[in-house]
This record gives C-alpha cells, sequence and structure tokens, in this order.
C-alpha cells in the first residue's frame, strides 16, 4: 500500500520533472550545484536586513550554549521543514485538528520550534516583516554545522513562507529509519536530490542522537520482521545499545548518540561508523548496499581530511535549500512564524 502510493509518487514526481524542469540534474547522477532557483541568492537581505546573519548566529550561538543538543536538533529541522512541501517553515504552523506537519509520525522528536520564534523575534525587531522564517530555518541550520565545528557555507536566502501544512505531506516524503538504500533513492529522487545528496546530508548523522523506538526495533530486536537482531550490526555495538533499550517497548525515550565517538563535533566519524558496521539507524547501514554511495561511505571514512565532505555538504545543502521554494510574490512574511491552520 505504502509502497504502491510512493511508486504513484514517483511516476508523478518525474513526470513534473520532465515537464517543467527539464535541465535539473539527473538525479541518478547527481551531486552537482543545481540550477540556480529565480528569487534565491546569497545575501538577498544585504540590503533590507544586513544584521540578519549575524543575529541568528548570535541566537544560536546562545542557545548551543546553554543546551548543546539544540544544534543536532536544529539541522535536522531544515531537513523536515524541505522534504515536506518544499522550505517554507510549513513546519511551524499549527493545526487544532492535528493535521499539521507536526502532527505527522515523522516529526516525532522534532526539536526547535521555540527556538526559530524566538530568533524570528530577534530579526523582527530589528527588521520587521522583512525576512522569512524559511530562511531563518536554513541559517539556523548552517550555524549549527558551524557551531559544532563544521564549514559555514555560504545559505542562499529569499524564500517565502507557506501558508499550507498538511501531516500527509511529512508522512508521504519524509524517508523513516527502517528505509532501505532503494527507498531511500526514491525519496531523495522524488524531490530532484540524487545519491550524492543522500550520502553526503546522511552525514548530518554525526552530530546529534536518536531515541530507541526509532531504531531498537530495526536493528535489535525485530530485524525484518523476523524477531531477531541485524546481523550487519556490529556485535560489541548492539550488545551496548541492547543494554539502553529495552525489547518490547515501542515507546522507549532512551536517546543515544548517532555518533558516540564524537556526538557534537561536524565530522567524518560518521562514515568510518557506517563502513564499520557500527551506524545507528538501519537508514545509515543502507548506505553500504549501493555501489556509489558504498564508495563514498568508503573514501570519506579513509579520508585525513574532512574539505572534501565539507564541500559536498554546502552544495547538498543547497540543493535541499532550494526544493519547492516560495520566492517574489508567492507566499509571505509573518510577524511570527507559528500560525494556526486550523
Ligand atoms: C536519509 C534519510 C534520513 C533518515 C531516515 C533520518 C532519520 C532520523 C531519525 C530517526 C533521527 C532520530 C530522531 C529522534 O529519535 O529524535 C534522526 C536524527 C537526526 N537527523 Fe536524520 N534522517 C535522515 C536524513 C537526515 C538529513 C538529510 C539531515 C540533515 C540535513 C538529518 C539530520 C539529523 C540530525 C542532525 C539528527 C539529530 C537530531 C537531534 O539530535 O535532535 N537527517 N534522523
Ligand atoms: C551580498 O553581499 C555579499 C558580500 O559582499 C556578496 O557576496 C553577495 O553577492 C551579495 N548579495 C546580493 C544579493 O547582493
Ligand atoms: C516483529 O515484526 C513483525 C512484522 O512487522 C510483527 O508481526 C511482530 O509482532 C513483531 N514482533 C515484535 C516482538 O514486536
Ligand atoms: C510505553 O508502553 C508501555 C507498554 O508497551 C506502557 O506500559 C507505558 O506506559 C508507555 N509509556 C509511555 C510514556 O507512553
Amino acid at each position: 500500500m505504502a509502497l504502491m502510493r510512493l511508486l504513484v509518487v514517483v511516476a508523478v514526481a518525474a513526470a513534473v520533472a520532465a515537464s517543467c524542469r527539464p535541465a535539473l540534474a539527473d538525479p541518478a547522477v547527481s551531486a552537482l550545484p543545481g540550477l540556480p532557483v529565480a528569487g534565491l541568492a546569497v545575501g538577498f537581505y544585504n540590503e533590507s536586513c544586513p544584521q540578519v546573519e549575524d543575529l541568528v548566529l548570535a541566537e544560536m550561538r546562545a542557545f548551543v550554549e546553554k543546551d548543546r543538543t539544540l544544534g543536532p536538533a536544529m539541522l535536522r529541522f531544515m531537513f523536515h521543514d524541505c522534504l515536506a512541501r518544499g522550505c517554507d517553515a510549513s513546519l511551524m504552523l499549527k493545526s487544532r485538528s492535528h493535521k499539521g506537519e507536526q502532527d505527522a509520525a515523522s516529526s516525532y522528536g522534532l526539536r526547535g520550534y521555540d527556538e526559530i520564534e524566538q530568533i524570528k523575534a530577534k530579526v523582527e525587531a530589528a527588521c520587521p516583516l522583512t525576512v522569512s522564517c524559511a530562511d531563518i530555518i536554513a541559517l539556523a541550520a548552517r550555524d549549527a554545522v558551524y557551531l559544532s565545528n563544521g564549514p559555514r557555507y555560504a545559505v542562499e536566502t529569499g524564500r517565502r513562507d507557506g501558508k499550507v501544512s498538511a501531516k500527509f505531506d511529512a508522512e508521504n516524503d519524509l524517508p523513516p529509519p527502517s528505509s532501505n538504500i532503494v527507498d531511500l533513492k526514491t525519496y531523495f529522487s522524488v524531490k530532484g536530490l540524487g545519491w550524492k545528496d543522500l550520502v553526503v546530508l546522511s552525514g548530518s548523522h554525526t552530530i546529534g542522537s536518536a531515541q530507541c523506538s526509532t531504531f531498537a526495533s530495526d536493528r535489535l530486536y525485530n530485524f525484518s520482521g523476523k524477531g531477531v537482531q541485524d546481523q550487519s550490526l556490529d556485535k560489541a555495538y548492539a550488545a551496548s545499545l541492547r543494554e539502553a533499550c529495552e525489547p518490547g517497548l515501542d515507546n522507549d525515550t532512551t536517546s543515544l548518540p548517532m555518533d558516540p565517538t564524537s556526538p557534537y563535533d561536524f565530522d567524518l566519524s560518521y562514515y568510518r561508523h557506517v563502513r564499520g558496521n557500527t551506524g545507528l539507524l538501519l537508514s545509515d547501514q543502507a548506505l553500504m548496499d549501493d555501489r556509489w554511495t558504498r564508495e563514498y561511505v568508503e573514501r570519506m571514512a579513509a579520508a585525513a581530511s574532512p574539505d572534501e565532505f565539507f564541500a559536498d555538504f554546502a552544495v547538498a545543502m543547497t540543493n535541499m535549500g532550494r526544493l519547492e521554494v516560495l520566492t517574489g510574490g508567492s507566499g509571505e512574511i509573518r510577524e511570527t512564524c507559528a500560525a494556526y491552520v486550523d
């Protein structure tokens, strides 16, 4: 059922991509800086709000100093905003009938709603009704990476905010952690993102944590629904995970680092873990099941410097940041990011 639906989505998306975005990089090859999007530019607010990037960085620095788990949360936030209905801050919209993106199962564990709103308030005080929440989300994600010793790549701005937020968009378009490599590539290619975007952006899991409920069943207790442990998972690592995650609980909120050796450092160790069968999620391990993504994992795992990963990450985040954006006269600039859709 879900697969059928996905296939239909793929076919439709392929047709749409072929008809209106003919020059989009072949998702199978990918990776390349995709086509520029009219209305987006680095420094879109140079004239209208020159201090915006400094304001976002100052706020992000304060948040992370108080609670460093907020950095990874803000990076994940942009992924979830962009995959569901484009980078339009629709994730900030609330639904009284519980039918918004926030209510989707895929939004489980998301944090950062209050922080985005607080940054927005600071920006509004300096530049009223000028900067979109979608841009604030993209800038906050970049600064989360930077504050974890990652690159401070240039971020395109100029997005405007959407007025629609639907649970089914998030549920259909965000890959679950149980995804295999074919699922993952499909979810990404529907959006015009290729295998390289997938393997590079998955490198985000070099920071932050996941709750037992998102991986314990897949990897420790019920691999493929067979009631067993995932044989590809490193045995010693699995044993330590079993200590932390109770069997038979599908709501275990115990939170474990995805990169236990350096959970707040944006570095290459994610790729070393995936290569060494100590990646946490099934979707992380799945990157070893495709020739191209595996080669990338292996090359990054062996690399002496993170420079190539950092450069690739900047490109892939730019690609993701261009998904279905509203620019020019589309969408709106709200005074607050949160608003009720119903
Ligand atoms: C490729 C498919 C992906 C899957 C299946 C996936 C799945 C997940 C899951 C299940 C968690 C744990 C959530 C929780 O337990 O609270 C997580 C955390 C995270 N994800 Fe992903 N993710 C994917 C791609 C991405 C991408 C593209 C990014 C960013 C560009 C990203 C950034 C993060 C970050 C930073 C965290 C840690 C959040 C925190 O510590 O609060 N992920 N992801
Ligand atoms: C804003 O200024 C930066 C730095 O001078 C420049 O690189 C960028 O192209 C400018 N952007 C716009 C849209 O004017
Ligand atoms: C394991 O997964 C299968 C298939 O999804 C399910 O029928 C079964 O109840 C699960 N077992 C446990 C112990 O959760
Ligand atoms: C989690 O699930 C168990 C049963 O599986 C239940 O006893 C417990 O109350 C639940 N905890 C929460 C926080 O929902």
